[in-house]
């Protein structure tokens, strides 16, 4: 029975994603293992979809009972989850109002004009840029941008960053873990590993507490991109236990159960190292599929790593969880400007 019986779900996104085997990348790294990819950047038709969609999907049933009138969050300058807060409002019908904060230190002339921020804007949102670094955590700029709803005699509707300090951003991703069960069930296998990328957490947590009622979560390979493992791993912790409680697991999750791998974040937060450059070349020219210099980049220079290191056993299938971000590839064209 499934752990989200219980709870309201707002329907943002085309169904479960399709799982695709990449036999050229496969090769290309050896052939010793079988890589498969999720596509949850493929998940809906909401400007370009990606992970948070399946969040927003058990929070806007909350946001609409609250009677507010304006979804309010916050993010970086490229920042996907505004992008898909603002695509949430426009579909719901509500103002939206994103903070976004000068999270990178990443200087292209274009970096606040196009991706991310440009779809943001388009779709309606009163996107205001804020001059603080990277944190995860609750901001003030934030608090700032709640208080102004209010001021003006709106309604506000507060999504943290990533939707995953909310009490129900570990929801969505438990629903991945059922979802992938149910596929590998047709499929005839099941795959030995889950790749997943980290920042704020509610991600992989919700994985965590889905493939813990398998017995598996141990099987779920965080790779950090926050390059701040130590907070990413705290938050994480905090979700799993409250998702955990939330869904009625019925068991504590265990510490080993939680795999956070903190080597392929350098240099920083939303920048990108040869290796992650190299790592977006290879998927994009052994199978097209795009990612990008933040988030998916990171996590797929983790999985090319941790394959050529031999860390997975040969045999072994793995799922790469694709959890969108291309349009922040237009922020960073410098890199790319020859291929
Ligand atoms: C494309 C993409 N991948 C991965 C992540 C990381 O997910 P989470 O913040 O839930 O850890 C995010 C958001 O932060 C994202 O936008």
């Amino acid at each position: 029975m499934s752990l989200l019986q219980k709870f309201e779900r707002y329907p943002l996104t085309f169904g479960p994603t399709p799982i695709e085997p990449l036999p050229r990348l496969s090769a290309a790294l050896g052939g010793t293992i079988q890589i498969y990819a999720k596509r949850d950047d493929c998940n809906s038709g909401l400007a370009m979809g990606g992970n948070k969609l399946r969040k927003l999907e058990y929070i806007v049933p909350d946001a609409i009972a609250s009677g507010a009138d304006t979804l309010v969050s916050i993010g970086g300058v490229q920042s996907n989850h505004t992008r898909m807060v603002a695509a949430t409002a426009a579909k719901i019908g509500m103002k939206c109002v994103v903070v976004q904060e000068k999270w990178v230190p990443h200087y292209d002339a274009v970096y606040d004009r196009v991706g991310n921020i440009l779809l943001t804007r388009l779709m309606g949102a009163d996107s205001r840029l804020v001059d603080a670094g990277f944190d995860i955590g609750i901001r003030k700029s934030w608090e700032h941008a709640i208080a102004s709803v209010e001021a003006a005699g709106g309604k506000p509707y507060a999504i943290p960053a990533g939707a995953s300090m909310h009490k129900y951003g570990g929801l969505g991703y438990v629903g991945f873990a059922e979802e992938v069960a149910a596929q590998e069930a047709a499929l005839g296998f099941r795959f030995d590993y889950i790749i997943t990328c980290v920042v704020t957490g509610s991600t992989q947590a919700g994985m965590i507490v889905g493939f813990a009622d398998q017995g598996r979560a141990d099987r779920v390979i965080g790779i950090d991109a926050s390059g701040t493992p130590e907070q990413t791993r705290a938050q994480l912790r905090e979700i799993v236990d409250h998702t955990a409680a939330l869904v009625g697991l019925g068991r504590a999750v265990r510490e080993d159960e939680i795999v956070v791998n903190p080597n392929y974040a350098y240099p920083a937060y939303g920048v990108p190292s040869d290796a992650t450059n190299d790592a977006i070349r290879l998927a994009a020219r052994t199978e097209a599929m795009i990612t990008d210099p933040v988030y998916e980049g990171k996590s797929m220079q983790g999985l090319i790593a941790l394959t050529r290191d031999g860390f997975f056993p040969p045999g072994s299938r793995v799922l790469y969880a694709h959890l969108g971000g291309a349009p922040a590839l237009n922020g960073y064209g410098a890199y790319y400007k020859d291929g």
